[in-house]
């Protein structure tokens, strides 16, 4: 029968010994995965690990302060945050497509990664060891995906923290790689993981920059980030966490409609609210959230943040529609 303790033990046990006393680096995002593997390793291995969290601008409100201050005080591993939000939206300037907006996400990662890695590997050659190892939090089905062939058509070019360069000369740590979502949760509550980090909903690697529908723009940002926060807020305070498989905010960035606020006319932006319920994001069906929740979300966003003067609700299943709209 299945028991976290032992798996925990057995995956320390391995990875000391497949580790020695090189170096290991892992890449957090802030989702679950990452941030158990890494814990994982952590454990095995302490300091010998460094982890990398690259800032790409693009992150939820309070995202990164969650995994700089909750998960580095929980499990006391050693980070390096990448502070690269100016590149990646130097590098996103002018950009509406969604693929192209992906491909230029996921390479910007890549090569904010890689730099760090770099500075790593020579600190590490510096003290006379090598940096021999990189972990990835490579899950079961992930690994059934990639190796089945068959999988679904690709519709989305995907850039998790999984895609990492191959030509690198590393091996790979995969702890987690015959366990499924929920085994991997468990796993991290065991290890002292905030609730806010193994609990997350899925939130995309590229991030609020495939709901931006429009140009990425550090001020859409902050609206969709504020809009995002609230929404998040509120169905978290209506309990509803446990019945939606995850509620894109999506800023209809170069659409505006006419409002009325005080004695003024405004021309402002609408976002879209884009509850769904789903078992595993290949078809979903969109959630039937409480009338009064999503009057709260919709005054709420309209009286706080500025910019947004409308919120709508997307009741598309899918299939036709995906679950994010870029
Ligand atoms: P769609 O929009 O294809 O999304 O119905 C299915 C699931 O995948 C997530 N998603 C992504 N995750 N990189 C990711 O890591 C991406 O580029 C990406 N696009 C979509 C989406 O949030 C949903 O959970």
């Amino acid at each position: 029968s299945w028991n976290s303790e032992s798996v925990i033990d057995e995956q320390v046990a391995r990875i000391r010994e497949q580790v020695g006393s090189a170096r290991v680096i892992s890449a957090l995002s802030g989702g679950v995965d990452s941030a158990v593997s890494t814990a994982l390793v952590h454990r095995a291995i302490g300091d010998q690990l460094t982890a990398v969290f690259v800032d790409h601008g693009l992150l939820r409100k309070g995202e990164r302060e969650q995994v700089e201050n909750d998960y580095v005080a929980s499990t006391g591993v050693r980070l390096v945050t990448v502070d690269a939000a100016d590149t990646f939206l130097g590098h996103l300037a002018g950009i509406t497509d969604p693929e192209t907006k992906r491909k230029t996400i996921g390479r910007e990662f890549i090569r904010a990664f890689e730099q760090a890695q770099r500075d790593l590997v020579a600190e590490a050659k510096a003290e006379g060891e090598p940096v021999k190892f990189l972990v990835q939090g490579t899950l079961y089905p992930d690994v059934v995906e990639s190796g089945g062939g068959a999988g679904t058509a690709n519709i989305k070019s995907h850039h998790n923290v999984g895609g990492l360069p191959d030509d690198l000369d590393f091996d790979l740590i995969e702890p987690l790689r015959t366990l499924f979502k929920d085994e991997v949760r468990e796993i991290g509550r065991e290890l002292g993981l905030p609730e806010a980090i193994v609990g997350r909903q899925p939130f995309p690697g590229p991030g609020l920059g495939i709901r931006i529908i429009g140009e990425v723009t550090r001020e859409r940002l902050e609206i969709l980030r504020d809009a995002d926060a609230i929404a998040r807020a509120e169905l978290t305070a209506a309990g509803l966490d446990g019945e939606i498989w995850q509620c894109p905010v999506v800023l209809l960035a170069d659409v505006r409609s006419v409002g009325v606020q005080g004695d003024g006319r405004t021309y402002g932006h609408p976002v879209v609210l884009r509850p769904v319920s789903s078992e595993d994001a290949m078809t979903a069906d969109w959630t039937r959230l409480p009338y009064d929740v999503l009057a709260r979300i919709s005054n709420r966003i309209t009286n706080e943040v500025a910019e947004i003067n409308r919120v709508t609700l997307d009741v598309t299943s899918k299939p036709p529609a995906t679950i994010e709209w870029e």
